[in-house]
């Protein structure tokens, strides 16, 4: 079994799952966010997050629609 788990939440995050210490995450300029006691969080998929790169729930306020779900849709249109 995988020791990192990652789902990709129907019109949502990225949850990550991963025993503490398992994961390092970091911005573009290298620096890391501090994970501290954490074994799960989620990454901000829709782009309205203002704690980005975690997730705050906004994508269900602006009505996110994952890019699956619009595949989905243009496949049914041919
Ligand atoms: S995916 Fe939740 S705020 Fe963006």
């Amino acid at each position: 079994m995988a020791v990192v788990k990652i789902t990709v939440k129907k019109n949502g995050p990225f949850r990550v799952e991963a025993p503490e210490g398992a994961i390092e995450l970091v911005d573009a300029d290298g620096t890391p966010y501090d994970l501290t006691g954490k074994t799960a969080f989620s990454l901000c998929r829709c782009g309205g997050s203002v704690t980005k790169p975690f997730c705050d729930g906004t994508h269900s306020k602006i009505g996110f629609q994952a890019a699956e779900l619009a595949v989905k849709k243009a496949d049914n249109l041919g």
